[in-house]
């Protein structure tokens, strides 16, 4: 497993451990005759270096069967090379820029796309009378995949893109930003940051600058309400309207299932996030392409379990949704068949959590 697992973004090797441990402790640590074990490197953060150097021990020091984790866009572009060369499949549990997939036959992957989640967004802004939206993205993969998915989606429904700004993926400082958006006067704001500490620090720019009583709506792809930083991030986040395939508060018997068995092997302390989900999902199609296999890790044959099985491979994603919100990529497409994203709206009843 290479994933971030200290630094800014630690919470994202957490997340996805806890969603694996969740469905190993369901499923027992054996499969087709296969004992799984999980060897865990921290990348640190966005380090792409590291990440390449970590994946290529993994393969040839620990000797793995298999590639998982990888939470940002960079670590896994970084390591679908060595992927390719060592012939093993790659089990992506969050990274979300489209391109992912083309760069390499051996990559799957269980989590979503920027496009996926954030054209629905543009729709909804554009049917509930914005008309003029500034975009506001972290400069990187999934942050200019979003910009453009949104400002298509919205320019077709005959909305109009008056600005955007890029933030820095590494200690952004979000004042300025938000003061520019603000003396632009838009009537909202699309935001994409990365899920975790960067929302915390976004909403508190936002509420201290005034925008909300200077009329300007924030409207966001639901990173930026990560269910593991949400009572973080508190008061200011209410009314807050976000396009994203998992919540936390999402009712139905298999979130359920899953909230316990993710607290069952993880304890309560954190709240399971989108990551959870797709590291748990990420085991099941990993279980599930062994029992397909008969027990073989040879990477071709995994690959084409996983492959050939994308049908029931799009079961895996709606472990906890009746409707599948998401699905799973692999090389042959960039695009997740797209059913149901949901645009949710954040409250906090009385004495409840948000
Ligand atoms: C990514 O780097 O691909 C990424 C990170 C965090 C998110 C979404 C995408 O919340």
């Amino acid at each position: 497993m290479v994933a971030e697992f200290s630094g800014p973004f630690a919470q994202y090797g957490q997340q996805m451990l806890g969603g694996m441990k969740a469905y190993m402790k369901q499923h027992g640590d054996t499969v087709a005759g296969k004992k799984i074990e999980i060897v865990q490197k921290d990348t640190t953060g966005p380090s792409p270096d590291v990440a390449k150097r970590l994946a290529q021990e993994l393969v040839t020091r620990d000797n793995v069967d298999m590639l998982v984790g990888f939470g940002l866009t960079p670590n896994a572009l970084a390591v679908a090379p060595v992927a390719s060369e060592a012939k093993k499949p790659m089990v992506i549990m969050n990274a979300a820029t489209s391109i992912i997939t083309t760069r390499s036959p051996y990559i799957v992957r269980v989590s979503m796309t920027l496009p996926q989640i954030t054209q629905p967004m543009a729709r909804w802004a554009a049917k509930n009378g914005i008309k003029k939206v500034y975009t506001v993205v972290a400069d990187y993969g999934p942050g200019l995949d979003a910009e453009k998915a949104f400002g298509e989606a919205f320019k077709a429904a005959g909305g109009e893109m008056v600005g955007s700004v890029h933030t820095p993926l590494q200690n952004p400082d979000f004042g300025p930003f938000i003061q520019r958006v603000k003396d632009a006067k838009p009537e909202a704001i699309f935001l994409f940051l990365p899920a975790g500490e960067q929302g915390i620090a976004f909403m508190k720019g936002y509420k201290e600058r005034g925008l909300a009583e200077a009329g300007i709506k924030l409207i966001a792809t639901g990173d930026i309400t990560d269910d593991g930083v949400l009572e973080a991030m508190g008061d200011p986040t209410i009314g807050l309207i976000t396009s994203f395939h998992y919540s936390a508060d999402h009712k139905s018997p298999e979130n359920d299932a899953f909230k316990k068995a993710y607290a069952d092997a993880n304890g309560t302390g954190l709240r399971p996030n989108f990551m959870a989900a797709a590291g748990y999902d990420g085991m099941a199609a990993i279980y599930e392409a062994l029992k397909k296999t008969g027990g073989s890790t040879d990477g071709d044959k995994l690959m084409a379990a996983f492959t050939r099985h994308a049908t029931s491979c799009r079961r895996y994603t709606s472990a906890r949704w009746k409707k599948p919100a998401a699905a799973c990529t692999t090389s042959s497409s960039t695009s997740f068949r797209i059913r149901k994203t949901p645009v949710r709206l954040e409250r906090c009843p009385s004495g409840g959590e948000i």
